[in-house]
C-alpha cells in the first residue's frame, strides 16, 4: 500500500515564507493538497511567492503582509484565512533568523528584537490558531527552529540562547494542549542552502578573508552527509508532522541536518 499525505481540506498558515524555508513548507503543504496562507513583510517577494507556489501546485494560495514580531498583524492574517476558509488546521511559526555575533559583539537592544522576533512570534501565532485548533479537535502546530538548540553553534549565541526557550514553550504546551488533538512540534534544520546561510557564509568570509563560497563548503564539508540540505528537505519533515502519518507524535524536536549534531 502506497504511503501518501493528503492534506486536502486542511487550512495551512505559514510564516515568513516569502523565501527560504517559509516558502519551501507552504509549497510542500499545497503540493499535499492543503489550502496554504502565507505571510512576510515585503509584499513584492510576498506576492512572488504566492504566484511561484500557485504556478507549482495549482492551489489557490492567500497571502498577507504581516510582521510576526507583531501581535496585531498576526491576529489580523489568521483572522483573514478564518474569514476566507473558516478555521486553521495547520500553523507553521517560523521567521527571519537572528543576528550572528559573540556575547560582546551584542547589544541588548538585539537581546530585546531577538526575543520579539525568535520567542514572542511563536507566542503570537501560537494564541492566534490554538483556540481554532483546540474548538475543532485538530491541530498540528510546528515551529522552525534550529539544530542550535541540540548544540551552540559559534557566533549564534542570540540563537543558541531564545530558541532553547521556544523548545521549552512548545513542550510545555504540547502536554497542555494535547487532550483536544492538536500535536505541537519543532523542526530544527542545520545547514540549508536559503538567503539566510548566504548572509551568514557573506559576513562571516569577510571577516575571515575568504569566499562565502569556500565558507558554504567547509559547512556541507561539517556535515556528516556532506552537503547542504535543500529547503525542500527541511519542508518534508514539516509535511510528516503535519499529517495523520505523524498522529502520535507531540511534543518533539525533529533535527533535520545531515546528522550534524554531535549529541544523541
Ligand atoms: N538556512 C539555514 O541554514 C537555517 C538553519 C537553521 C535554522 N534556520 C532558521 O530557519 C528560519 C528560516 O530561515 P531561512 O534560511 O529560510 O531564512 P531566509 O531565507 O532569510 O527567509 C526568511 C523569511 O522570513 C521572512 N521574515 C523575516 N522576518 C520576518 C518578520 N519579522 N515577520 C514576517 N516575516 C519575516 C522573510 O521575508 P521578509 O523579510 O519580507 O519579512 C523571508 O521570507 C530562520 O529562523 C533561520 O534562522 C535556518
Amino acid at each position: 500500500m502506497a504511503v501518501v499525505v493528503d492534506l486536502t481540506g486542511k487550512v495551512a498558515v505559514v510564516a515568513a515564507a516569502s523565501q527560504g524555508i517559509g516558502r519551501a513548507v507552504a509549497e510542500a503543504l499545497a503540493r499535499a493538497g492543503a489550502t496554504v496562507s502565507i505571510c512576510a513583510r515585503s509584499p513584492e517577494r510576498l506576492e512572488q511567492a504566492r504566484r511561484h507556489i500557485h504556478a507549482t501546485t495549482g492551489q489557490e494560495v492567500h497571502a498577507y503582509v504581516a510582521d510576526v514580531t507583531r501581535e496585531a498583524d498576526v491576529r489580523a492574517w489568521v483572522q483573514e484565512v478564518v474569514d476566507r476558509w473558516g478555521t486553521v488546521h495547520i500553523a507553521v511559526a517560523n521567521a527571519g533568523g537572528p543576528p550572528a555575533g559573540t556575547f560582546q559583539e551584542l547589544t541588548l537592544d538585539q537581546w530585546d528584537m531577538t526575543y520579539r522576533l525568535t520567542l514572542r512570534s511563536v507566542v503570537h501565532i501560537a494564541q492566534a490558531v490554538l483556540p481554532l485548533m483546540q474548538a475543532q479537535g485538530w491541530g498540528r502546530l510546528i515551529a522552525i527552529e534550529s539544530v542550535s538548540v541540540r548544540f551552540p553553534l559559534d557566533r549564534l549565541m542570540l540563537s543558541n540562547s531564545l530558541r532553547l526557550g521556544v523548545v521549552g514553550f512548545l513542550k510545555t504546551l504540547a502536554r497542555e494542549v494535547a487532550p483536544s488533538n492538536v500535536l505541537v512540534n519543532v523542526v530544527a534544520p542545520g545547514y540549508t542552502r536559503t538567503e539566510r546561510l548566504l548572509e551568514l557564509a557573506t559576513q562571516a568570509a569577510r571577516r575571515r578573508g575568504t569566499t562565502p563560497e569556500a565558507l558554504l563548503d567547509e559547512w556541507a564539508q561539517a556535515t556528516p552527509l556532506k552537503r547542504l540540505a535543500e529547503p525542500a528537505e527541511i519542508a518534508h519533515a514539516v509535511l510528516f508532522l503535519a499529517s495523520d502519518l505523524a498522529s502520535y507524535v507531540t511534543g518533539q524536536v525533529l533535527v533535520v541536518d545531515g546528522g550534524l549534531a554531535p549529541t544523541i
